[in-house]
C-alpha cells in the first residue's frame, strides 16, 4: 500500500517504457457473413463454455436499495437481470448436441451474498438447476486512512472494510479448485460478465467463436471509441522486454500516445474512432493457459489504489481509500507466448448498463456522454431485438426518442426476442421472415419453435407469443392492431412516493398493459395463428 500510494502521489506513469500498438481485433460492428461464420462457431461451443458472473459490487452510483440483479432490464413483463441471464443458459444448453447444463458462476460479496441467494431460492434458481450454480464470496478488505497505510478505524479495535473490486475472481476461482474442476470437465472457456448489462449475451456466441477461431487466450469485448471518451482503451504495449494487450486508463492513454508514437495524442480514424478500442470489461478465456497461469499466480491479481485527495499536497484523503483489483488486469500475467486480443462490436448491441441513478444520469447526458441508467439499460435491450429483426429483413420504423427526466429513452419498436427463441442472427432469420413493425408497438417472443411470416404489427399494437417446449406456433400473414402496452411516465408524486416500486423510480415511468395480443401456448402440439 506505501508503494502504490507514493506512486500515486507523485504521479507516476505506469507505462514508462512501452510504446502502444493497435491490439490483435477483430471486427464485427456490422451484421456480415463473417458475424455469422463467428456465431456459429460459438454456438457449436456452448456445451465448451461456462460463464462467470462478477456481482460483489455495491452500486453506489445507483444507489439501489436491493441488489442490482434483483432489479428487472425491462417493465414489459419485468424480466430481473438475474432471470434474464439464467434464460441464456438455459437457451445455450438447449442448443448443445447433448443439453448439459451450463456451469455457472457468482462472485458475491458480504454486500450482495445473503440477497443473491435468497433470490435464487425464491425463483426456483430460476429454472436452473442447483448444482450448476457456484457461488463464490470475495472478502473485503481494511480501508487505509493515509499515505503510511495506517488502517482506517470505524471505531476503537473495529477496521473500516470495504470492496476489493472485481478482480479477486481470479483469486477465487483459483482458491476453491473450481476453475482446475471444471477444465477437467470439458470447459474450454469461460465467458466473464457482469451484472447489468442485459445486451451481453447479443455478442457472446459470436465473441466465443472468434476465440476460438483465432486461438484467443485472452480475448475482451469492445466497442469502438471516440478519442478522449471516457472508457478505457485496449492497447498492445510494448516495451520493457514485454509484450501486453491491456486496458489503459483515457486519462492516462493520451499522456502515453503523445510520450511516444503520436505527438497529436489519441487521433481519431476516418470513422471517427481511437485506433484503440473502448473495454467493457466482458471476458472470453480459454481455459488451457487460464488454469495453469492460476497455479502459477495462485489468481493473484497486481492491486492498484486510486485515492480522492482533500489538498493539494495529495496528504489528506476525503475519505478511507482501499487496494484494489480488477478482473480484467488479469491480461498483464499475459506474456508473448499468449494470444491477447478483442473483438469489437456495436456499441449498444454488446454493452448497456445500468450504473446511474436518474438525476446522475440526466447530468451525463446533458454533457454528452452515457447516462448508463435503468431506462437507456431498458431502451437498449428493445434496440437489440430491433437490431435482430431488421437483420431478418422485417421492415421497422423506429418511434422517437423522448426525454423522460432528462433521460433518453427510445420509445420503440420495444422488442423482445427471449433466448428461448433465438440465440444467434442465424436462428431469427429462419424463424421471421417479412411483415413489418412499427412506432411504439412490442413484439415478444418466448419458445423454441415460433415462426413469423409476413406479420404487420402496427404502432401501438403488441403480440406476445409464449410456447413451451414442443409447442409449435406459426403466425402468418397476421395484421396486429390493438391497444398494446402503453409508456405511462411517473407524475412527481409517485416519482417520490415510496410506494411506488424503487425499479420504477430508478427509471421515471411503468409500461402497463392496454390491450395486448397475448398467446400462450403451455402443452405441446402444433398452432397457427
Ligand atoms: P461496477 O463498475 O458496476 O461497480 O462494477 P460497482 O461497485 O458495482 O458500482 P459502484 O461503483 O459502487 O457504483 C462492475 C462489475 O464488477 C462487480 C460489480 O458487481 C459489477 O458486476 N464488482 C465490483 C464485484 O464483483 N466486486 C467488486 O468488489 C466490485
Amino acid at each position: 500500500a506505501r508503494k502504490l500510494l507514493a506512486e500515486a502521489k507523485t504521479g507516476a506513469n505506469p507505462f514508462e517504457g512501452f510504446v502502444p500498438h493497435q491490439p490483435d481485433k477483430v471486427d464485427l460492428t456490422e451484421f456480415d457473413a463473417a458475424y455469422d461464420h463467428y456465431e456459429a462457431l460459438g454456438k457449436a461451443h456452448f456445451g465448451k463454455t461456462a460463464v462467470v458472473l462478477v456481482a460483489g459490487g455495491l452500486g453506489e452510483r445507483l444507489g439501489y436499495s436491493g441488489i442490482k440483479l434483483d432489479i428487472p432490464v425491462e417493465v414489459t413483463e419485468s424480466t430481473p437481470y438475474l432471470a434474464h441471464y439464467a434464460a441464456c443458459l438455459k437457451a445455450m444448453e438447449a442448443r448443445m448436441d447433448k443439453p448439459k447444463p451450463v456451469p455457472f458462476i457468482i462472485m458475491t460479496s458480504d454486500d450482495t451474498h445473503t440477497k443473491t441467494v435468497a433470490a435464487l431460492e425464491a425463483n426456483h434458481f430460476f429454472g436452473l438447476k442447483k448444482e450448476q450454480i457456484h457461488i463464490l464470496k470475495q472478502e473485503l478488505v481494511p480501508a487505509i486512512a493515509d499515505n503510511n497505510g495506517h488502517l482506517a478505524l470505524e471505531e476503537k479495535y473495529k477496521l473500516i472494510l470495504k470492496p476489493h473490486g472485481h478482480g479477486d475472481i481470479h483469486m477465487l476461482l483459483y482458491t476453491s479448485g473450481l476453475a482446475a474442476r471444471l477444465k477437467q470437465q470439458g470447459i474450454e472457456y469461460l465467458l466473464f460478465i457482469q451484472d447489468t448489462n442485459g445486451q451481453v449475451f447479443n455478442a457472446a456466441p459470436a465473441a466465443i467463436g472468434v476465440s476460438v477461431e483465432k486461438g484467443f487466450d485472452f480475448n475482451s469485448i469492445a466497442v469502438n471509441r471516440i478519442p478522449g471518451e471516457a472508457v478505457g482503451g485496449l492497447a498492445k504495449l510494448i516495451g520493457n522486454g514485454k509484450e501486453l494487450t491491456i486496458n489503459v486508463e483515457y486519462n492516462q492513454l493520451d499522456p502515453l500516445l503523445r510520450a511516444t508514437v503520436s505527438p497529436q495524442g489519441d487521433v481519431p480514424n476516418e470513422q471517427g474512432f481511437s485506433m484503440f478500442p473502448g473495454n467493457i470489461n466482458v471476458l472470453v478465456i480459454k481455459m488451457a493457459s487460464y488454469v495453469p497461469m492460476l497455479d502459477r499466480t495462485r489468481g493473484i491479481i497486481a492491486e492498484f489504489v486510486n485515492p480522492k485527495y482533500a489538498d493539494q499536497t495529495k496528504t489528506v484523503f476525503k475519505s478511507p481509500t482501499r487496494l484494489e483489483t480488477m478482473m480484467q488486469d488479469l491480461a498483464k500475467l499475459f506474456g508473448p507466448d499468449e494470444k491477447v486480443g478483442v473483438t469489437v462490436f456495436d456499441r449498444r448491441w454488446c454493452f448497456s448498463a445500468n450504473k446511474n441513478n436518474i438525476k446522475d444520469a440526466a447530468a451525463k447526458h446533458a454533457a454528452g456522454g452515457p447516462p448508463e441508467s435503468g431506462a437507456t439499460a431498458e431502451s437498449d435491450f428493445y434496440l437489440a431485438g430491433r437490431m435482430k429483426l431488421a437483420a431478418a429483413g422485417v421492415k421497422v420504423e423506429t418511434a422517437k426518442e423522448e426525454l423522460i427526466l432528462g433521460v433518453p429513452f427510445t420509445l420503440g419498436p420495444r422488442v423482445l426476442l427471449r433466448p428461448a427463441f433465438a440465440m444467434t442472427l442465424a436462428e431469427v432469420r429462419t424463424k421471421i421472415s417479412g411483415g413489418s413493425i412499427s412506432g411504439d408497438a412490442t413484439l415478444v417472443l418466448d419458445g423454441r419453435d415460433i415462426t413469423l411470416e409476413n406479420v404487420e404489427i402496427t404502432a401501438g399494437s403488441a403480440l406476445v407469443i409464449k410456447a413451451v417446449d414442443g409447442a409449435g406456433v406459426s403466425a402468418k400473414n397476421l395484421k396486429v392492431g390493438n391497444a398494446g402496452f402503453e409508456l405511462i411516465k411517473l407524475s412527481a408524486e409517485e416519482q417520490n412516493s415510496s410506494a411506488t416500486p424503487e425499479y420504477l423510480r430508478i427509471r421515471g415511468y411503468r409500461i402497463v398493459n392496454r390491450g395486448a395480443a397475448v398467446y400462450e401456448f403451455t402443452s405441446p402440439g402444433r398452432y397457427s395463428l
